[in-house]
């Protein structure tokens, strides 16, 4: 049985106050036993928010690393330094690293060998931007980005990543693919995993699906037979909403 994950990444938001206040209020709901939670506050966030989850279930992951072991790096966070607050899952190659800080598929491939080399889960994102499937290129665009950046990945390895695919065009919009084009696409990507590594390998790795899921959509999308979990944004910033799509397994 694959694993279940709802992950809620809060990108730019919640300062200390409001984190204390949305974990608080997650630890005291009654979560899904079955299902993964994991929630992914910005960095100074990280080691107060593991001290509020600690009796809970609840796992508390960044949202990027930088891809050197350690120097001069002004502004960047390596994965050890992480991994010494207790943190070790990290998400790499979210549409908005790769769009605003130009992260590219090398970087990216970087990132991923030095969160594994540190034994992290790497929660990898993928996903076609609108133009590309206005013009049936999505396949071939998840395609590239999986051989570019997770595919020199050792069989071993694969063991500690979870694929999160979530088309750019359904990020923040409203905008969701329908339950039919994330199971597409999802069982695409298991295809591509199965010809790379093995069937096994492809049968046991979460395949996340991202992007404006909402507690009146999740079911429908986590009913798919290839979709795990989700990856979240928006609505993981509330508390009853982000539980409701918990809960929605
Ligand atoms: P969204 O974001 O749920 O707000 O669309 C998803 C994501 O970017 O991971």
């Amino acid at each position: 049985m694959r694993q279940k994950i709802v992950a809620g990444n809060w990108k730019m938001n919640n300062d200390l106050p409001q984190s204390i206040s949305l974990l608080s209020s997650l630890v005291s709901k009654e979560l899904h036993n079955e299902v993964k939670v994991m929630v992914a506050p910005a960095f100074p966030l990280l080691y107060p928010a593991k001290e509020i989850v600690k009796e809970s279930n609840i796992e508390v992951i960044a949202q990027n690393i930088n891809e050197n072991k350690n120097g001069a790096f002004t502004g960047e966070v390596a994965a050890s330094m992480l991994k010494s607050i207790g943190v070790t899952t990290v998400i790499i190659g979210h549409s908005e690293r790769r769009a605003i800080y130009n992260e590219t598929y090398s970087i990216l491939a970087k990132k991923v060998e030095a969160a594994l080399a540190q034994n992290f889960r790497v929660i990898f994102c993928v996903g076609e931007e609108l133009d590309a499937r206005k013009k049936n290129e999505h396949f071939s665009v998840v395609e590239n980005q999986l051989a570019e950046s997770l595919f020199q990945v050792s069989e071993n390895d694969m063991k500690n990543v979870v694929i999160a695919y979530e088309p750019v065009w359904a990020i923040g919009t409203g905008e969701t693919a329908t339950p039919a084009e994330a199971q597409e696409m999802h069982a695409f990507i298991r295809t591509k995993i199965s010809e790379k590594y093995n069937n096994a390998v492809a049968e046991s790795i979460s395949i996340l699906y991202g992007g404006s899921v909402k507690p009146d959509n999740a079911q429908e999308i986590f009913s798919q037979p290839d979709v795990d979990g989700g990856l979240i944004g928006g609505a993981s910033l509330n508390a009853d909403d982000f539980t409701a799509i918990i809960k929605a397994f």
